[in-house]
């Protein structure tokens, strides 16, 4: 139930004897609805991120239409509503600078609807976790649909996969390799259908963490966005849905410490995206828990690599699904994951995958013989990163996991874009291309800039890879030794500010260090006489994005938007809940 007392939240708007329920049903009688759906039935939100600029996320409303057939069998009242949506390719500066925004959206659209439990329909990378950060604050009954992976795609007869052969491609165009008639084809040819990004990016790591955390119905994060399976799970959640809420099953005791302990092996054992670091501690602090980045290298140490799928395998998503997908992952976990976590069909997650199968051992391995003996994103830190940075081993290259090498420093993106293709910069495969101001609050919005591409005339030398190192992110279907969430940024005056060109610096990733080889005097010099660069906003939502985002290792949430001490009184208590509905009702009548 949506409250203690046993009553239906949606009953404060809906089930009253007085002028405020006659405008409630009313308005709602606009929409040629009868009395029956007023009489005790759950009102079921369906949270949609549909937008035809969310490409990922544009069958969405077809999955909404299977859901609603879920709620109205079950016995529920469903309402479709939309919230701001995150499209990857289109956003500037970039999605991440708005998935707070869509998050507070969310949340506040629950919060403020006369819903008494929600579905959260979502597909694109951001759009995952700011659903899961809203609907874990908002905290009423909850269960997450995902889109499904978009199908393989295929360039003459070879299968190629969103983002990381759109990396790969570029290099081969830039290095002559392939003609441009080649490129133009590509483009035309990787993505066939809609869904997501069909690679372990990061869309695909976040929908099956959901999964892994007990969020959506077991084996729902893997099935290709357009097979008819994908409706069925969506009927299916929409039934949950109703019952989730006569039981009161709300995010928080689903997202519970175990539940994240679980997604740290599974982003480990998936070799999933960098990002997941900063959206999992973002969710979780919206829980008051604490994901120290010790926690993820922790979990990297100690989960074997079990996913042969790209950008850190071979295979694809569709690949995946075929062989088992999440479930058999999952199965094959069970000895290092919490058993006894809830999930949202109210069986705990051992019993939800001990029964699931593998079909296919080349794309899922066993943890006898994994694709590699850890997983997962590695911890550095050093004088560079006094908080933290992360890099993927999994995606990077064996020979430059220990590398000292000379710092070629870019002050800012608009710098490297103009610099890094100059025949006479000076730059061999030895040294360390630096980024500064790719951060949460440097850039703004902390892009996907950290994979940085490789220069022409090195490309041209057979250079496939060099250490690169920023406070910015890096897409989920890139790979590369690639140095990413350097904290703190530089645009708050992080060691990372200082760097000059022709300082060394120390990767080491086998004893997790990232130093500035400069003597400690000249680092403090440098720090004394740096000087913070001019804001990027000064009005509207970018004036509230920099004054108060946090850190990649804080997650990136803002400052105000965790975990509220007073917030299970708020979200229990009756009385509150109308005072806090009644707040929001239109004052015209
Ligand atoms: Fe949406 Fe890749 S662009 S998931």
């Amino acid at each position: 139930m949506s409250q203690p007392n046993g009553k239906l939240r949606s009953q404060d708007w809906f089930g009253r004897k007085d002028k405020l329920g006659f405008i409630h049903r009313a308005w709602m009688k606009a929409e040629g609805f009868s009395d029956r759906v007023f009489q005790g039935r759950p009102v079921i939100g369906i949270c949609n991120s549909w937008s035809e600029l969310t490409n990922c996320n544009s069958h969405l409303r077809q999955v909404a239409d299977a859901v609603k057939r879920g709620v109205w069998a079950a016995g529920g009242f469903p309402l479709e509503f939309p919230t701001i949506s995150l499209g990857e390719p289109f956003m500037r500066p970039s999605t991440m600078m708005f998935r707070n925004l869509m998050a507070m959206d969310v949340e506040e659209s629950i919060r403020a609807n006369p819903v008494d439990g929600v579905v959260l329909l979502c597909g694109c990378d951001k759009t995952t976790p700011a659903q899961l950060m809203g609907a874990a604050s908002a905290d009423i009954p909850s269960i997450m649909v995902t889109g499904g992976p978009m199908l393989k795609g295929m360039w003459q007869n070879r299968e190629i996969g969103s983002g990381s052969d759109v990396w790969h491609y570029w290099d081969e165009l830039r290095a002559n390799r392939i003609s441009e008639e080649d490129f133009a084809e590509i483009e035309s040819c990787i993505s066939r259908s809609a869904g997501h990004c069909m690679v372990m990016g990061t869309a695909s790591t976040m929908t099956s963490l959901a999964e892994a955390m007990g969020m959506t119905l077991p084996g729902c994060a893997s099935v290709p966005a357009v097979d008819s399976r994908r409706m069925v799970v969506a009927e299916q959640s929409g039934a949950r849905i109703v019952d989730m809420v006569w039981e009161d099953l709300r995010p928080s005791k689903v997202l519970t410490p175990g539940a994240f302990a679980n997604a740290l092996r599974v982003n480990a054992a998936i070799g999933g995206s960098t990002n997941a670091i900063i959206h999992l501690v973002a969710i979780a602090g919206r829980l008051g828990i604490k994901l120290p980045l010790e926690d993820f290298d922790e979990a990297a140490r100690t989960t074997p690599l079990l996913v042969n799928v790209r950008p850190s395998g071979k295979y694809l998503m569709e690949d995946f699904y075929y062989a088992g997908g999440l479930p058999a992952v999952m199965q094959e976990l069970l000895p290092l994951l919490d058993r006894e976590c809830l999930t949202v069909n109210g069986k705990t997650t051992g019993e939800n995958y001990a029964g699931a199968k593998c079909h296919n051992r080349d794309v899922i391995r066993t943890l006898a013989e994994p694709l590699a003996a850890e997983g997962g994103t590695v911890v550095l830190r050093g004088n560079l990163a006094p908080n933290g940075a992360v890099l993927k081993p999994t995606a990077a290259s064996p020979h430059l996991m220990k590398h000292t090498g000379r710092a070629v420093v870019f002050e800012d993106h608009e710098d490297f874009k103009e610099r890094y293709d100059d025949p006479d910069l000076d730059i061999d495969e030895t040294c360390v291309m630096v980024l500064k101001h790719g951060g949460p609050k440097g850039a703004p919005g902390m892009p996907e800039w950290g994979n940085l591409p490789l220069p022409a005339k090195l490309l041209k030398k057979g250079v496939d890879d060099m250490v690169r190192i920023s406070d910015a992110r890096m897409s989920g279907t890139s790979y590369g030794t690639v140095v990413l969430h350097v904290s703190p940024e530089a645009a708050v005056g992080g060691p990372l500010a200082i760097v000059e060109n022709g300082d060394l610096i120390e990767l080491d990733v086998e004893g997790r260090k990232l130093n500035l080889l400069v003597p400690q005097e000249e680092i403090e010099r440098r720090l004394r006489a740096w000087e913070p660069p001019v804001r990027h906003y000064d009005r509207g939502y970018g004036r509230l994005f920099v004054d108060h985002i946090t850190q990649a290792h804080e997650g990136c949430d803002f400052d105000f938007l965790g975990h509220y001490e007073g917030g299970e009184e708020l979200r229990g208590n009756a009385r509150s809940w109308k005072r806090r509905a009644t707040a929001h009702l239109p004052s015209p009548f």
